[in-house]
């Protein structure tokens, strides 16, 4: 048994799965090791550094991988492209930002162009851009984002597709972290699903294991979005985007003062105590990046197997439980 969509056929993998181009936390060994699991790794190209993304792409051997960039940053260092597409990935993700500008290059690069959006005015934009795979990604995604929901932003943007751009393949983002969520985007009408959050709380991610700890402890109502993590690390993130972060004391201190917080004499400051925390470890006073799946993930482990996992109990709530519940009259 197998789940065969036009997301496999596409990306040429045995699993409809994709893992997120996390900054900071998707480095080459997880992207590397999602690839081998059967799905598609993705580096987080992240705020770009190009010192880190060589490394990454070392760390990952040649496997197929992608990339991801944020996309108004990317703006500001659009030569980090050309350093992707020298590593032949086989598709680059584009979020948040106008993707227009680097489609072209992309695509004539022979990469699969991969659209992050939030809501349908940025669907539109990605068909505008001649996207090959729409990432719709709901607001329960851990890292930024906006305010739309997985559950009626998946098939709304699956209607539009249908009418717009049919060949475009859909894959849904936010609050997918087992088989019953990737089960349940495929019903929704997309093709396969992203996954940040449980990946980031696996082996092979980047990420210090006190946050992940914190993380598997928490539920899922101790997320918030929030620009606290934005304006404390002095990254001007544009209007309307939010971050998904843990409601950790340093968050706490400082959701709902944003303004205090942005203050020269203070955000020097708590910068320091954010950045320094975020070194060494210490989930207190700084932020951690996960999703409201964080009521799903109980335990840090490899992400292939978290992702055979996740394949197998979708299978098998397909193929058992969904026709168990349709009964002739
Ligand atoms: C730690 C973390 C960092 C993220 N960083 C990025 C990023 O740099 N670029 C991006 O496009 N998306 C980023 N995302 C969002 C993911 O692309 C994706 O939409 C999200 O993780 C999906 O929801 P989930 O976390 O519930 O799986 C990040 C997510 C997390 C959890």
């Amino acid at each position: 048994m197998a789940l065969r969509t036009r997301l496999n056929e596409m990306l040429d993998v045995e699993h409809p799965i994709i893992s997120a181009p996390m900054a900071f936390a998707a480095g080459g060994h997880l992207a590397a090791t999602i690839t081998g699991a059967g799905g598609l790794g993705l580096i987080g190209g992240g705020y770009g550094d190009a010192e880190w993304l060589e490394r990454q792409f070392a760390e990952a051997r040649n496997a197929r991988i992608g990339c991801g960039f944020i996309t108004w940053s990317l703006a500001k260092r659009p030569q980090l492209l050309d350093l992707v597409i020298a590593h032949a990935p086989v598709a680059v993700m584009l979020s948040f930002g106008s993707p227009l500008p680097f489609a072209r290059p992309i695509k004539d690069a022979g990469a699969k162009l991969i659209c992050q959006i939030q809501c349908m005015d940025h669907a539109r934009e990605a068909v505008a851009a001649g996207a090959d795979i729409v990432v719709a990604q709901g607001a329960e995604a851990g890292g930024h984002g906006l305010t739309r929901a997985t559950l009626t932003l998946v098939p709304e943007v699956a209607d539009y597709l249908a009418k717009a751009a049919p060949a475009m393949v859909l894959v849904a983002a936010g609050g997918i972290a087992d088989g019953r969520g990737l089960a349940a985007a495929l019903m929704l009408g997309a093709d396969g699903v992203l996954i940040g959050s449980r990946f980031w709380a696996s082996s092979e991610a980047l990420v210090n294991p006190a946050f992940q700890e914190r993380a598997s402890a928490a539920d899922g109502d101790s997320t918030i979005r929030t620009t606290v993590v934005d304006v404390a690390r002095k990254i001007a993130w544009p209007n309307s985007f939010t971050a998904r972060v843990v409601k950790t004391r340093f968050v706490e201190d400082w959701h709902g003062r944003e303004t205090e917080l942005a203050k020269p004499e203070v955000v020097d400051r708590e910068m320091q105590r954010y950045v320094s925390a975020m070194q060494s470890g210490d989930p207190d006073n700084t932020g951690v990046w996960v999703g409201e799946a964080a009521g799903l993930i109980k335990d840090v482990r490899p992400a292939g197997d978290l992702l055979r996992e996740m394949v197998r109990d979708a299978e098998r709530l397909l193929r058992v439980r969904a026709p168990s519940l349709v009964r002739s009259a």
